[in-house]
């Protein structure tokens, strides 16, 4: 028998000892949550993606009465931003939720289906993505996705 450990690596920061740059971008993420459209779940997500021209794209779960239609800001925001910005890779992405009248307490981990998007994104401009969690209590940081997806599905696993 052998036995593979895999490890993540995860910073919490306060809000306020984020960068500049952070804090305007998580900024644009809770300002997202704003733009949700979720009657259904009530469950109001925001994201923002930092561009490497600098230009912060923003987006939010755009839910639909036949469930499986709608979509999780997380995609919602990186396909926009691909599809308006095909030449820019994405270094940073925040992401935050709102619910019951406060943003989570605990950072919002984004779902299966849009980890494997961030992964795509990452692999399409050879350039790992930061990513933001906001919680109340902390904020999450992780280089990359691999530290969301280990042992991840890629091109590469179809050679
Ligand atoms: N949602 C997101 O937008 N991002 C996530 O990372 C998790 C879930 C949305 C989907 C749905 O509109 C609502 O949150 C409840 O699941």
């Amino acid at each position: 028998m052998k036995e593979i450990t895999i490890t993540a690596h995860i910073k919490i920061y306060q809000f306020d000892e984020l960068s500049k740059d952070d804090q305007e971008l998580m900024t644009a993420a809770m300002e997202a949550t704003k733009r949700s459209y979720s009657p259904y779940s009530q469950f109001a997500v925001g994201a923002a993606i930092r561009l490497r021209n600098s230009v912060i794209v923003s987006g939010s779960n755009q839910e639909n009465a036949a469930y499986p239609s709608g979509l999780c800001a997380e995609r919602t925001t990186l396909f926009y931003a691909n599809s308006q910005y095909p030449d820019q890779p994405v270094d940073v992405l925040a992401v935050a939720a709102y619910n019951k009248g406060s943003f989570l307490k605990d950072p919002i981990p984004p779902c299966g289906a849009c980890r494997q998007v961030v992964l795509e994104t990452e692999a399409r401009y050879k350039n790992p993505i930061r990513i933001l969690l906001y919680g109340t209590d902390g904020i999450y940081e992780m280089k990359g996705i691999s530290d969301l997806l280990p042992l991840s599905f890629n091109a590469s696993s179809m050679e």
